[in-house]
């Protein structure tokens, strides 16, 4: 394979108008899954949360680290394949293989599901082709401040993602599906800590790799969770009457 610029540049962009249609869709009516899915539409196809988080991550994961086996010859060397390897397939197979074996969500729906393939695998073909094919460093990336300041906030992102999906999970015990208010951690603050952590952690790799498909990415996931954040704040305020007043939706202090 070859790096095709207008190829990247042409993915990247519509990632980027599929990121303004998220913002617009999402603001006026949350995505249907977890505590804004629709339940008393009995008819809508549902399969358990761990089935789906594993086949809807899994392209993620799969589709760049294929790419990266099959580049010839295979090797690690090249800078951009070290940040694909190390930070989003890092990321990718937390989500994939240990987020969703440990989740205690409820059914999910299959549309959504196949929604996210779609983009799991659009993305995870993105990223990893321009990575590997296109993206080109310096020797002394990896001392550049780009780098370094990325790297760093990726890292601060992921953890507090990961402590905030924790966090969620120890509110119920197995079998259970009902809402509790969430404590602790970032959600001292905001009510979406989880995907705060996640804007902040593809942020940070976009700014690590310095690169426009890193940044298109990190703009959708924040016009898709973003909103999320906002929806699941305003279900808290009506659901509990002794939610703390203070806390926001997704900035900390802020919104
Ligand atoms: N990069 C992206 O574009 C993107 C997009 C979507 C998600 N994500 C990431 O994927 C992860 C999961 O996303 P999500 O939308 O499912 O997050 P979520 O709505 O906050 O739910 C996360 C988990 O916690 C449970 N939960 C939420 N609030 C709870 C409460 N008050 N009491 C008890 N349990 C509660 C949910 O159960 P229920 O499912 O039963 O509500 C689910 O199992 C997050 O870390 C998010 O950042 C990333």
């Amino acid at each position: 394979m070859q790096c095709s610029p207008s190829l990247a540049l042409a993915l990247s962009s519509l990632l980027g108008v599929l990121a303004l249609m998220q913002l617009y869709r999402n603001f006026r009516t949350p995505a249907r899954y977890g505590k804004h899915d629709d339940r008393s539409d009995k008819l809508r196809a549902r399969l358990p949360a761990r089935c789906a988080w594993f086949l809807q991550e899994l392209p993620a994961f799969l589709v760049p680290t294929l790419l990266l086996a099959m580049r010839s010859p295979p090797r690690l060397e090249p800078v951009g394949c070290r940040l694909l390897s190390g930070m989003f397939c890092g990321h990718y197979f937390y989500r994939t293989f240990i987020y969703s074996f440990f989740t205690r969500s409820r059914l999910f729906p299959l549309q959504i599901l196949f929604l996210a393939i779609l983009f799991c695998s659009y993305n995870g073909f993105l990223q990893g082709y321009y990575m590997i094919y296109c993206a080109q460093y310096p020797n002394d990336w990896f001392t550049d401040f780009r780098f370094i300041s990325g790297v760093l906030l990726f890292l601060f992102g992921m953890g507090i993602n990961i402590h905030s999906d924790l966090l969620l999970r120890q509110l119920r015990k197995p079998g259970d599906t009902t809402y509790k208010i969430p404590q602790g951690g970032l959600f001292t603050y905001v009510s979406g800590a989880n995907f705060f952590g996640e804007i902040v952690e593809w942020f940070g790799y976009a700014i690590a790799t310095w690169s426009f498909p890193a940044f298109t990415f990190a703009l959708f996931t924040l016009c898709c969770i973003g909103p999320r954040a906002y929806h699941h704040h305003r279900f808290y305020l009506r659901m509990f009457t002794d939610y703390p007043k203070s806390r926001k939706a997704l900035i900390p202090f802020i919104f």
